[in-house]
């Protein structure tokens, strides 16, 4: 597949958005402060904090997996067996407790992800959302693949 160019200028501070590459889903979330300071605070909660397991590109091997912070770009496909997850930026039910920052539910068989995609509480996802190779060939687009 074709490598797909983003314009992400329009982008509000929260905002999701979802390309399509390789007939994958890709998403692309505008994190603002707020959830950047969050995802430091989650690394209990988390299968791999660190994403070791993960197939992410080296050079979003970091903290928030991305090559700027405030834009997370990953695919939007559970690994699990493969159902798209949905945004859930802030709604969780009661069981998740007041740890729940947010982030994406798997309807599936019920895997919660942060908002850098990453294993919340554990099952059943063995790992954190993949991350499509992508750069930037401006301050405002970036291209995916
Ligand atoms: Fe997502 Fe099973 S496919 S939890």
């Amino acid at each position: 597949g074709a490598p797909v160019t983003v314009d992400i200028s329009k982008m509000e501070p929260g905002q999701l958005i979802r390309v399509a590459w390789r007939g994958k889903p890709v998403w692309l979330l505008n994190r603002t402060p707020e959830v950047l300071e969050t995802l430091k605070t989650l690394d209990d909660q988390l299968r791999d904090p660190q994403s070791s397991e993960s197939i992410q590109p080296v050079y979003t091997k970091n903290p928030t997996r991305a090559l700027k912070p405030e834009i997370f770009v990953a695919v939007g496909l559970c690994t699990h067996l493969g159902c798209s997850p949905t945004f859930r930026p802030e709604i969780a039910p009661a069981d998740l407790g007041p740890d729940w920052k947010g982030g994406f539910f798997c309807p599936c068989h019920g895997s919660w992800f942060d908002l850098a995609g990453r294993v919340f509480r554990g099952v059943p996802a063995p790992t954190n959302l993949e991350i499509p190779p992508y750069r930037y060939i401006s301050e405002t687009q970036i291209i995916i693949g």
